[in-house]
């Protein structure tokens, strides 16, 4: 069975779907699923923002064909891990589950970054180019410990 992972952030054009195609460039397919949604409706069935979609062609990623959604109940039963971009995010996810098991696949990506830390991927929707660059440079950084975690955790079982 693949293990599957699910990227949050509030609108699910700008960071969650970044961090989607970058973690799938590190993973094979075969054996992992990996998909994002936002906390709100906001933007439900829309392509990822423009500026998401270059940064990540820049680095030879194509995101374009993703399509926005929203967090669902059943997501929690779906996914194995689930990694939210900012503190709000967390408290609106963690405000849905309902028992411990769903809680504890809860957490804020850029804890695989800085152990505890709790710090936000930036929201860059209202700022220029420069925001989603390091937005880029922070998720590939998070991304590249989460992918080394996963293949060494599927390495043992
Ligand atoms: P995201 O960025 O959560 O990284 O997708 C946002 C996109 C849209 C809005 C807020 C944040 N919005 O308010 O429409």
């Amino acid at each position: 069975m693949k293990t599957k992972i699910l990227m949050i952030c509030l609108g699910n054009i700008c960071r969650s779907p970044l961090a989607e195609g970058i973690l799938k460039s590190k993973l094979d397919p075969k054996h992992y699923q990996i998909d994002s949604c936002g906390t709100s409706n906001y933007h439900i069935g829309s392509k990822p923002d423009k500026r998401s979609i270059q940064i990540a062609q820049k680095h030879n990623i194509d995101i374009s064909s993703q399509k926005a959604a929203q967090f669902k109940n059943s997501d929690f039963d779906t996914y194995d891990y689930i990694y939210v971009m900012d503190n709000a995010n967390y408290k609106d996810i963690i405000k849905l589950t309902q028992n411990p098991v769903h809680k504890n696949k809860v957490n804020q990506i850029l804890n695989e970054l800085h152990l505890d830390s709790n710090l936000d991927v930036p929201d860059p929707y209202y700022g220029g180019e420069q925001g989603f660059q390091e937005v880029y440079e922070m998720l590939d950084k998070a991304c590249e410990n989460i992918a080394t975690k996963l293949k060494k955790h599927t390495q043992n079982i």
